[in-house]
């Protein structure tokens, strides 16, 4: 036989041998292993030693018999998804010396006190959703070095005092979807590195005990949302300097004390979203000056005190929208200096003080829709020089002459597709046009009552006259000289008439002398400031 044929049979020899054995319905992956058969009714026996991954997904077995995993000894990662598994029989995890991670998800098992025992190499522990209700005392005994518990998704009612106590690395524990009505005072005492705890979703309106997270100096977020909270004791946020994050969306929380969040200096988001909140106390948030973002939507707040948002000069986000806010305070955003959102939306206002956003320089959105607006300030927008995107839909337009500033605004400033539903709601004839694409000689004022005579400029003997009783469109000024009427149509005041009249007995001609006067007419379409000269020609010869 040639050498040449002789290789080329070495040579599918080394092709044609199993480079690793892998167990019957698995894939091996270097030293992972893949189990997805429904058909592996046991835990293979034939694992590869070297292994250091398992994950078992929908597979059959229910039971992990003693030692079934004793022969690959450098296993560090063990996940079952989706098994019918119903128990761990004692020394179901003998012998695993290195496993830091251990995840069963989705099943229904019963736990005993020693289950986890021995597995002192164990940093991540994921039990979710897997319907357990109690969990036993002695559960989590040596795993010292834990720095995960992810139980989210059970049917806890309560846990055990002592439970947590062995835990003292723990970083992350989630306990959302529960059904914990109550924790026992002292439960996350011995938790005090403890960086991120998940109470979402569970019962505790009444269940949160005076000093529950009192020594959770370490604690980064906090989730509580969800929860039917009625109200939070004053102290039960005492201690948490280092709190980053705060949830307490959708309870039922209908008064904050005014002190419940001074120790939150490092708090940087707040959600209140969903509550019942009516007020909010002046100062409340003072001492979380790096706050960045903060939602109060959908509560019940019908005023806003002039300090609630004091100090909070880094906030970038902030939404009151879905409230019942009548009026704002114009003072109540002026240490707002990073705002960039504000969402004002779905409340009530009638009408917003002209100076209420005049310190908001980094403003680049704004939301006033569905409110009860009916015009708004000139000047209310001076100092927004980074505002593009402004929402003023759902609210009754008045469009007349004090809408003609936004109405041009809007068209400089704003994109038009975002105004296609930002509709006039009056005058009559206006009803149902789009703001901004109505022009300047369209908003127009009608005449209400008389203007008024700006006392200031009103010397030299001018000065309100007897006025024409009965007669709304008319208004007369007077001096020894003569009158000045000022008739102002009734629906384009604008379109000033000045009419000059002779006094009684005393013909036109008679003025023997120049006369000018001027003065600052205000009326219900802005100031006008008005001159009036007299000449005395000489009369022809
Ligand atoms: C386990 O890991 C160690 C260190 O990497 C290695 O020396 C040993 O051979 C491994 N054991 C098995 C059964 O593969
Ligand atoms: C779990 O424990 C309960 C009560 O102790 C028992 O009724 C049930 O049969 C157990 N389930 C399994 C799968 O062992
Ligand atoms: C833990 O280890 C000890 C000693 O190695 C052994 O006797 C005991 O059975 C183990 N417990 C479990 C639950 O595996
Ligand atoms: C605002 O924050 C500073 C510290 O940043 C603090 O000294 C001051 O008391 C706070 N203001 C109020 C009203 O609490
Ligand atoms: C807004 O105010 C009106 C009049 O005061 C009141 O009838 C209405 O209920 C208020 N709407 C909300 C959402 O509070
Ligand atoms: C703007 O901020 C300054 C300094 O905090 C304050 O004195 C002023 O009243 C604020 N202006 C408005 C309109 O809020
Ligand atoms: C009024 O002004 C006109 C034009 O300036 C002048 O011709 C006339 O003499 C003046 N009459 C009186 C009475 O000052």
């Amino acid at each position: 036989m040639p050498a040449g044929t002789w290789l080329c049979w070495a040579s599918l020899l080394l092709l044609a041998e199993p480079s690793q054995p892998c167990p019957k319905g698995c894939d091996c992956f270097a030293h992972e292993v893949f189990c997805s058969d429904e058909r592996l009714t046991a835990i293979p026996l034939d694992i590869p030693p070297d292994t250091t991954d398992i994950v078992f997904v929908e597979t059959s077995f229910t039971e992990v018999e003693p030692g079934a995993f004793s022969g690959s000894p450098n296993l560090t990662k063990l996940i079952f998804l989706s098994t019918p598994l119903q128990s761990f029989r004692p020394g179901a995890f003998a012998g695993l010396r290195q496993l830091r991670d251990l995840e069963v998800t989705g099943s229904t098992f019963n736990l005993s006190g020693d289950t986890f025992a021995n597995l002192t190499s164990l940093v991540q522990l994921t039990l979710s959703f897997d319907e357990l209700d109690t969990l036993p005392e002695g559960l989590f005994l040596g795993l010292d070095i834990l720095e995960s518990l992810q139980l989210q998704g059970n049917q806890l009612q309560t846990l055990p005092l002592g439970i947590f106590r062995p835990l003292r690395s723990l970083r992350s524990l989630n306990l959302e979807q529960n059904r914990l009505a109550r924790l026992p005072a002292g439960l996350l005492d011995p938790l005090s590195g403890l960086r991120f705890l998940k109470l979402s979703d569970n019962k505790l309106s009444q269940g949160l005990p005076q000093g529950v997270f009192a020594t959770l100096g370490s604690l980064e977020e906090l989730f509580l949302d969800n929860n039917g909270l009625r109200e939070l004791s004053p102290e039960l946020l005492s201690g948490l300097f280092r709190l980053e994050r705060l949830w307490l969306q959708h309870n039922a929380i209908s008064h904050l004390p005014p002190s419940v969040f001074s120790d939150l200096g490092s708090l940087t988001a707040l959600s209140l979203q969903g509550n019942a909140l009516r007020t909010l106390p002046a100062g409340l948030f003072a001492h979380s000056p790096h706050l960045l973002s903060l939602s109060l939507s959908h509560n019940q707040l019908v005023t806003v005190e002039e300090g609630a948002f004091t100090n909070l000069s880094s906030l970038t986000f902030l939404t009151l929208s879905h409230n019942a806010i009548v009026q704002l305070p114009a003072g109540v955003f002026r240490d707002l200096r990073k705002l960039v959102k504000l969402y004002l939306g779905s409340n009530n206002l009638t009408a917003l003080p002209v100076s209420l956003l005049h310190n908001l320089s980094n403003l680049e959105l704004l939301s006033l829709s569905r409110n009860q607006l009916s015009t708004l300030p000139k000047g209310l927008l001076r100092a927004n020089y980074n505002l593009f995107n402004l929402a003023l839909h759902g609210n009754p337009w008045q469009c007349d002459c004090h809408l003609a500033w936004l109405s041009s605004w809007l068209r400089i400033w704003s994109d038009q597709l975002l105004h296609t539903r930002t509709y006039c709601a009056g005058p009559a004839h206006l009803r149902g046009h789009v703001v901004p694409t109505l022009k300047e000689e369209d908003l127009v004022c009608p005449a209400s009552g008389y203007p008024r005579l700006d006392p200031r400029v009103a010397g030299r003997g001018w000065g309100p006259g007897v006025q024409d009783k009965g007669a709304p469109s008319r208004c007369t000024y007077r001096n020894a000289e003569g009158s000045v009427v000022l008739a102002c149509d009734e629906t384009h005041c604008r379109w000033l008439n000045v009419q000059l009249s002779p006094r009684q007995g005393e013909g036109f001609l008679a003025m023997t002398y120049n006369s000018s006067q001027g003065w600052d007419l205000r009326s219900s379409c802005g100031s006008v400031r008005v001159t009036v000269s007299i000449g005395n020609l000489a009369a022809e010869p």
